[in-house]
């Protein structure tokens, strides 16, 4: 090789492990002429090669460092690796050119805090269903030990609904909230002390708003009951607590086409833990439907093509016991069972919530929270359904052929949501049946509410 004649020059630095180097320079025809080449050359040479040499150092440590400062705050960086060891795009932060709010945007996207959605816990049942609340006239009982537990499904209207929990509930105590920077993010948040009225020390909502997202970015049913009285546990000390799960749902052609529109412009909430059985989903569980660092521009058929998109049937999958079903290991039973399994969990933990809404019934949903917690906001609920969302728009321009598709795929939500419709006006009834002054309460949900 050409350091060989080392003997022939004075040179006191050791570069014989740089050989390495040499196919980068040299090719082998070239390599010989070195031999006979003057000393200056082959200082020159050297010289050379430890400018390499250090160059490569240099951005190994850079690697090194971005690894390292990557580890220690995954999520707080724009050019860190996304989320677990084996997911390997790149983070980069998207520009917005909806109108989707950027608050909102970035907060799905990128979650702050400790997170206690691998820490497993047994589940404890003491969570009160709507039949508890009824017929056995428990109440929601904000100074003692309950906790109400709100399930954000993506895309139902729950950043708002989960808005007017913390700001336009009438209390004694109201929520606190202020915007909190979190270290190394530009953006505040809005968090929200929900503290019970006697004392500043335990909360009485776990939710996006009070808690952040605790237990995963959008966490399901089955991360929530594993993680939630551990997480109060951890920051209250142990108690024995009472659970009112609470979430919303939405007819599943509209909240799937409102999805794509957001992933269209760059969301992915590829944060998300998607744990189960104690720990998160692998890549292989879950393989991605696209190579970049978003889906950004997705086409409508490509979207609804891709197998492995979690947009499908995501009520349905949001609210099942996934234990269930072997988690997200499709091998542990037929699609066909899992199917199976899976919408008859869902359906029986919708209907031991204490609370669900529908999307597009906000003002009916509003009376049914109100009555079945004795809770009142101070604003009406507003139905935007069929005004300002996008996806009312995108479903009049659907090819039967492409509906049919949609439907095809949202088999089990369409399921569920029927379930729900017909479980939401049970309840509505019930309700109404109880309340002699139900005209008037319905009129004056709220003060603010315009009919
Ligand atoms: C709770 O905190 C608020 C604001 O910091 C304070 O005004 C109030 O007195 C506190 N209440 C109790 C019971 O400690
Ligand atoms: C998935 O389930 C199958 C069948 O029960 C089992 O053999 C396999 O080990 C499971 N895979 C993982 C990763 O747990
Ligand atoms: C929304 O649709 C319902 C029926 O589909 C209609 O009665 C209502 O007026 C619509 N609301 C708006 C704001 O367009």
């Amino acid at each position: 090789m050409a350091l060989s004649d080392r003997s022939q020059c004075d040179v006191s630095v050791d570069t014989s492990d740089l050989d390495f180097l040499d196919p980068l320079i040299s090719t082998s025809s070239a390599s010989s002429k070195y031999i006979s080449r003057p000393c200056m050359d082959n200082i020159g040479y050297r010289r050379f090669q430890l400018f390499l040499l250090a160059c490569f150092l240099f951005s190994c440590s850079l690697i090194f460092v971005i690894v390292v400062y990557c580890a220690e705050d995954r999520s707080s960086t724009m050019f860190c690796p996304v989320g677990s060891s084996n997911s390997m795009s790149w983070k980069i932060i998207n520009s917005v050119s909806d109108n989707e709010k950027m608050e909102d945007f970035h907060e799905d996207e990128y979650y702050h805090g400790e997170d206690f959605s691998l820490r497993t816990s047994e589940p404890r049942y003491n969570r009160l269903g709507y039949r508890d609340i009824m017929e056995d006239d428990f109440e929601f009982d904000i100074s003692k030990n309950d906790v109400m537990v709100f399930l954000h499904i993506q895309k139902t209207g729950g950043t708002t609904f989960g808005k007017h929990l913390v700001e336009n509930l009438l209390l004694e105590k109201p929520c606190v909230c202020h915007r909190m920077k979190f270290k190394k993010k530009k953006k505040k948040k809005k968090r929200c002390d929900c503290y019970r009225p006697n004392g500043n020390e335990t909360i009485w909502l776990f939710s996006r708003y009070s808690t952040g997202w605790r237990c995963g970015l959008h966490a399901d049913w089955t991360e929530l009951n594993h993680c939630v009285d551990r997480y109060l546990d951890a920051r209250e000390g142990p108690a024995k607590r009472r659970y009112f799960y609470t979430t919303l749902l939405r007819d599943p052609v509209n909240r799937y086409l409102s999805e794509f529109a957001h992933v269209r412009r760059g969301a992915t909430w590829r944060n998300s833990v998607h744990a189960c059985g104690g720990r998160p989903a692998t890549r292989s569980e879950l393989p991605s439907c696209y190579s970049g660092i978003d889906w950004k521009g997705v086409e409508l058929e490509e979207f609804v093509s891709c197998e492995h998109n979690l947009a499908a049937n995501r009520q349905t999958r949001m609210l099942a016991d996934l234990e269930l079903v072997g988690c997200y290991n499709k091998s542990y039973m037929k699609a066909e069972k899992r199917d199976q399994v899976m919408l008859a969990s869902a359906k029986k933990n919708l209907e031991s919530m204490s609370y669900f809404g529908l999307t597009e019934f906000q003002k009916l949903s509003q009376y049914v929270f109100e009555e079945t917690f004795n809770f009142h906001f101070s604003v009406g609920f507003e139905q935007y359904g069929n005004r300002s969302t996008h996806s009312g728009e995108a479903r009049k321009s659907l090819s039967p052929e492409m509906l049919r598709q949609i439907n095809l795929v949202n088999s089990l939500d369409l399921e569920l949501y029927a379930f729900a419709k017909s479980k939401f006006f049970e309840r509505f009834e019930w309700l109404k049946n109880q309340d002699t002054e139900f005209d008037n309460h319905l009129e004056h949900l709220g003060e603010g509410f315009q009919s």
